[in-house]
């Protein structure tokens, strides 16, 4: 195994008391709020895997059929040569698809802020592709991050799947798609995929499925509050809430207290009133249209769209000219 062993947090990761500190801060804010970066540990990642097979999950199975369908066209506008850049890589199966289509493509670099890489995956990903650089990152990618000083000078292509875009408020994803066209430089390509408007039972069923994954999903948060903080949250006091928030296209995640209680953390005791809600998420919808007005504001070039109605995968471009890649930082 040569997979490059990960080279350097560019940022400092998830600790123990950053998360002990966000619970707190998020829990006794007005209204309550949990991080959605803490939903993906060992447990949620696996819960995760399961909705990405629901009936009712559509985007995963769309945007993989979309990747398939277009793998050709997606792979004719990479430049020669090229890093793929991940942002955000649980499993690499989606880019397999692109790195199967992209013969040329020299190294492939899956950011994550985790650093929880699904190694058996990338071991794979080597064995097959003999001439591919895997060389996973842990860093936030939500923040500039320099790429690993020899793929320096490759060029640049951004994949950011899963419509976790979406997850960000809107002026977060604008300001993710700026310092992304600086990272990737001139040239650059950038692959989103993004969930798109639509009706609201589609939308609802999607986040409400029948079998309640999305449900134990949510209520995660809460179970690995109590195993790693020793909290005493009674996850049958909390109920999953999902709807479609239509004036700000955007599913809303809640957690809701069907009761009066307290709940200890930490030392510290946070009560909740009975149908106070913890927000745990928004997943924002966009339609094509809606998408391209802020990649264009964020100095992104549309190049093409991918969409079979449901879901959507923007190829952008960076055409800005006298502008320096920026290097490691
Ligand atoms: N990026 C996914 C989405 O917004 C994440 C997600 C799917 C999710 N189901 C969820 C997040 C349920 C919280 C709760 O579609």
């Amino acid at each position: 195994m040569n997979i490059r062993s990960v080279f350097q947090a560019a940022h400092p990761v998830e600790t123990h008391d950053s998360f002990a500190a966000d619970v707190i801060a998020g829990l006794t804010a007005q209204p309550k709020n949990l991080p959605p970066k803490y939903f993906y540990d060992l447990a949620g990642s696996a819960l995760f895997e399961r909705i990405t097979e629901l009936p009712e999950y559509y985007p995963t199975r769309c945007e993989i059929a979309i990747l398939r369908d277009h793998a050709a066209a997606i792979a004719a506008m990479f430049p020669p040569g090229a890093a793929l850049i991940e942002f955000g890589s649980g499993s690499s199966r989606k880019a397999r698809i692109l790195l199967d289509a992209a013969a040329t493509v020299a190294a492939y670099v899956p950011v994550d802020i985790s650093g929880d890489f699904l190694q058996q995956e990338l071991v794979q990903l080597e064995r097959d592709l003999p001439h591919l650089v895997v060389a996973p990152l842990v860093a936030d990618f939500t923040k500039p991050f320099a790429v690993p000083d020899e793929l320096a000078a490759l060029p640049r292509v951004g994949f950011f799947p899963g419509s976790t875009i979406g997850n960000f408020e809107p002026a977060e994803a604008g300001a993710f798609l700026r310092h992304t066209s600086d990272m990737l430089g001139a040239a650059g390509l950038l692959l989103v995929g993004l969930d798109l408007v639509k009706d609201e039972a589609t939308l609802y069923r999607a986040y409400n499925d029948a079998a309640g994954v999305t449900a134990k999903f949510n209520l995660n948060l809460l179970a690995r509050t109590n195993r790693e903080l020793g909290a005493d949250f009674d996850l049958s006091a909390f109920e999953h809430r999902a709807f479609y928030n239509a004036a700000q296209r955007r599913i809303e995640m809640h957690l809701v207290s069907m009761k009066r209680q307290r709940v200890r953390i930490n030392g510290i005791d946070i009560g909740f009133g009975r149908g106070e809600t913890i927000h745990t998420e928004n997943s924002y919808k966009y339609t094509v249209e809606s998408f391209l007005t802020l990649a264009r504001n964020a100095g992104w070039t549309p190049a093409k769209v991918f969409s079979d109605g449901l879901f959507a995968v923007h190829a952008l471009m960076n055409l800005r000219s006298g502008i320096q890649q920026s290097g490691p930082q």
